[in-house]
């Protein structure tokens, strides 16, 4: 009997989720399966609210950004039904059977992979596929919605130039990346900033006043500095990361007391660094006298067409996924690897975020060019 494959999307949307959707779907179809699409992440499959993705449904949709399934960020075990939070996976369970499903296919970031390996756990058939403009997904090489990201937040700061060189000003210029510091990184390297300030360096302020006087002293009057969203000076940080291996070693011990304690403290943090890139702004007028403007690029960053990369890695990544269906291989990443794709465990990927390693080659770039990383 042919084999009938479900698809949803959840997490933040990401350019390539279409191409991703379409890559599944057409090799799918081609081995004579069915192929059905959950709306709205985990929630349309709770609510048992589906669309065919028959060949109609994928035609077109390869340059279009965002998912035409809708997305959400709702887990199975914690969902919000009528004003409650409540465990929907029992739900879930019933309706990947109903359906009479042989695999569904969660494509998303970190998150979407831990709640596709509870669903594995509960004894579904699932893969994973690892989208985000993030690129923290760990064991897999690339993430399909970063190359877009990286373009368009390039692009930004190309432009950003003209208008702080003009007005002799410093600008510094917020992108996504949630707690990594590879958009920021990529894109500050690509557009030539003068700053870039990442989570995984700890920035001192008046370190980075200095470069920017160094600049003044050298006859540049202006400056780009590039802040990751999660980007921490260095009395936040020790405290971050403190807390994240509490709640690592809480997790691993099962305890839920010393999980919540440690998850309630990253939220302290998280409130704290909020708004920080204005703060850094506001210091950077004061110590350097220059003047000083924010421009927060936001979710201009992850809208609009996938890069011709981003289709490409996500056409890969899900016609594999097909193949892999074929073959009956589950509870597995559908990792990028080199030219290729390699099906990783999903209980080695769940729960590990792919941070930029301090030794990494964008790093000794930046450094190299002489572009300031906040910590000398
Ligand atoms: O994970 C993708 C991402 O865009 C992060 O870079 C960012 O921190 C977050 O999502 C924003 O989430 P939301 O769209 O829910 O505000």
């Amino acid at each position: 009997m042919s084999k009938h494959i479900g698809i949803l999307t959840a997490g933040g949307d990401s350019p390539g989720l279409n191409a991703a959707i379409r890559g599944i779907g057409k090799a799918a179809l081609r081995k004579d399966m069915q192929v059905t699409g959950f709306l709205d992440g985990f929630r349309g499959l709770t609510e048992n609210r589906s669309i065919r993705l028959d060949k109609k449904a994928l035609s077109g949709i390869l340059t279009v950004g965002g998912t035409i399934l809708g997305t959400s960020r709702m887990k199975p075990h914690k969902m919000l039904m009528g004003g409650r939070t409540r465990d929907m996976t029992d739900t879930i369970v019933e309706n990947y059977n109903r359906h009479h499903l042989d695999c569904l296919i969660c494509l998303g970031g970190g998150g979407t992979m831990k709640n596709a390996y509870r669903l594995h756990q509960k004894g579904l058939n699932v893969l994973s596929l690892p989208k985000t403009i993030d690129n923290d997904v760990w064991a897999t090489d690339r993430t399909f919605g970063f190359d877009t990201a990286i373009g368009i937040a390039t692009e930004a700061i190309d432009r950003l130039h003209s208008t702080a060189h003009s007005h002799h000003r410093i600008i510094v210029v917020e992108v996504m990346g949630h707690n990594t510091g590879w958009l920021a990184l990529g894109a500050g390297i690509a557009g030539g900033a003068d700053v870039i300030l990442i989570p995984e360096i700890a920035y001192d302020v008046q370190k980075v006043a200095d470069a920017i006087l160094r600049r003044v002293r050298r006859g540049s009057h202006f400056s780009i500095v590039a802040i990751s969203e999660g980007a921490m000076n260095k009395q936040l940080s020790p405290r971050f990361h403190a807390a994240e291996q509490r709640k690592h070693a809480a997790r691993e011990a099962m305890d839920k007391e010393a999980k919540a304690a440690a998850s309630a403290e990253l939220d302290i943090i998280e409130q704290e660094r909020k708004g920080h890139t204005l703060r850094v702004s506001n210091q950077l007028e004061e110590l350097t006298g220059l003047e000083s403007r924010v421009t927060i690029l936001g979710h201009v960053q992850r809208g609009g067409t996938p890069s011709a990369a981003d289709r490409l890695l996500a056409s890969k990544l899900g016609t594999a996924a097909a193949e892999l269906v074929e073959q009956g291989t589950y509870g597995v990443l559908v990792a990028d690897r080199g030219d290729s794709y390699e099906a990783v465990p999903l209980e080695q990927a769940v729960g590990r975020r792919k941070v930029v390693p301090l030794d990494h080659p964008w790093i000794a770039t930046a450094r190299r060019i002489g572009t300031c990383l906040g910590d000398k």
